[in-house]
């Protein structure tokens, strides 16, 4: 029997761009799918069919049971959803808003009442709580949306990137309220660019690029297909960085990486502390001096660069820990560049 929330085949294409391009997946009830992949890659345009609001070219997708296409209306009573689409009304205040919430799925008033509170408590809007919501910054609408979102427990429930420019405390917060939602048996399908939300919250893990799932399995299970550990070393001289580069292509097992700012190189190591001792070797014999050099076993990063070519960092750094408006112009800059090829 299909799980909770079950895809076939989806393709969805705008113009000539073929945001999804066959994708598949069957998430068990009560457990948790990080849809997991970079700008673009069409984790969206999923959540968008999925949730109804828009219908595939071919492929077959059910809800909760429901044929999305066939049973619009039905898969919608079943389904929570946060995202790029939230209904907060401007004119109400924060309170106001998640009371609403409360009350069109049918608590009672004081029920309702109490669940808004606990819900601008976690998420540190109580000050903010009886301003309408047009006065909030930014990052207090995300946290009001997602808070909307969870007045209820849906059975089924999808949230895309909720936590994307929220703040560590904020999104410490939004995790433990996830935590819980699960626990309380809500399916959920959580896209995100943080490999560590995924590591952290997903039971499977579904990485999208270009429509298309291009691996799947438990975060553990993806770590050991990108074949044993990693060699990480910390350059001493940022000028021998391009000389490390290149003794690691050399003897690595597959793409190398570097994080500049940290003068921090690594590469598969499929042969283990063998490679380990030739790549000192032969750095010493470059005369590359090094602070640091071990081997690690692979993080989701590690994987998401083997599968995908490039870093989740590359893709992520124009929205981390933006809040409030208080970003950097560089990821303020970035943002609107992403934003405006949505
Ligand atoms: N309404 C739309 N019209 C045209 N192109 C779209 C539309 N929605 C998404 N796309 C394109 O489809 C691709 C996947 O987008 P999306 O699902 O938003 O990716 P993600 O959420 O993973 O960043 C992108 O190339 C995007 O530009
Ligand atoms: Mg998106």
């Amino acid at each position: 029997m299909p799980g909770a929330i079950y895809a076939e085949g989806l393709v969805k294409t705008f113009g000539d761009v073929r945001a999804l391009d066959g994708v598949d997946f069957d998430v068990p009830e009560g457990s948790v799918l990080g849809l997991l992949g970079p700008n673009g890659a069409g984790k969206t345009t999923a959540v968008r069919v999925l949730t109804t609001l828009i219908e595939p070219d071919s492929g077959r997708a059910e809800v909760a049971g429901l044929d999305v296409v066939k049973h619009p209306n039905e898969v919608r009573r079943s389904i929570g959803l946060s995202g790029q689409f939230a209904a907060v009304d401007e004119y109400l205040t924060g309170r106001e808003n998640l009371q609403m919430v409360g009350q069109l799925y049918q608590l009672s008033g004081r029920d309702a009442k109490r669940r808004a509170a606990e819900l601008l408590e976690r998420f540190n809007l109580q000050d903010a709580a009886d301003r309408t919501a047009k006065t909030y910054s930014g990052g207090m609408r995300r946290r009001l949306d997602l808070a909307a979102a969870l007045v209820v427990s849906p059975p089924v429930m999808f949230m895309d990137e909720p936590t994307t420019g929220l703040d560590p405390r904020n999104r410490q917060a939004l995790w433990e309220v996830i935590e819980e939602l699960v626990a309380g048996g809500t399916t959920l399908l959580l896209t995100t660019q943080y490999l560590e939300e995924a590591d952290h919250l997903a039971d499977t893990i579904a990485v999208v690029d270009h429509g298309r799932v291009i691996a799947r399995g438990t975060s553990d299970q993806l770590k050991d297909q990108t074949g044993g550990d990693v060699v990480e070393l910390v350059v001493h001289e940022r000028e021998h960085i391009p000389l490390a580069e290149e003794v690691l292509r050399r003897l690595g097992d597959g793409d190398t990486s570097l994080v500049e700012h940290t003068r921090k190189l690594s590469v598969p190591a499929a042969g283990g502390a063998k490679l380990l001792a030739e790549v000192i070797r032969e750095l010493d014999a470059r005369g590359v001096e090094i602070d640091d050099i071990g081997l690690r076993r692979p993080t989701l990063d590690d994987v998401f660069l083997s599968l995908t070519g490039h870093t989740a960092e590359d893709e992520a750094a124009g929205t981390a820990g933006e809040e409030d408006g208080q970003a950097g112009t560089k990821a303020a800059g970035k943002r609107a560049a992403t934003e405006g090829d949505k």
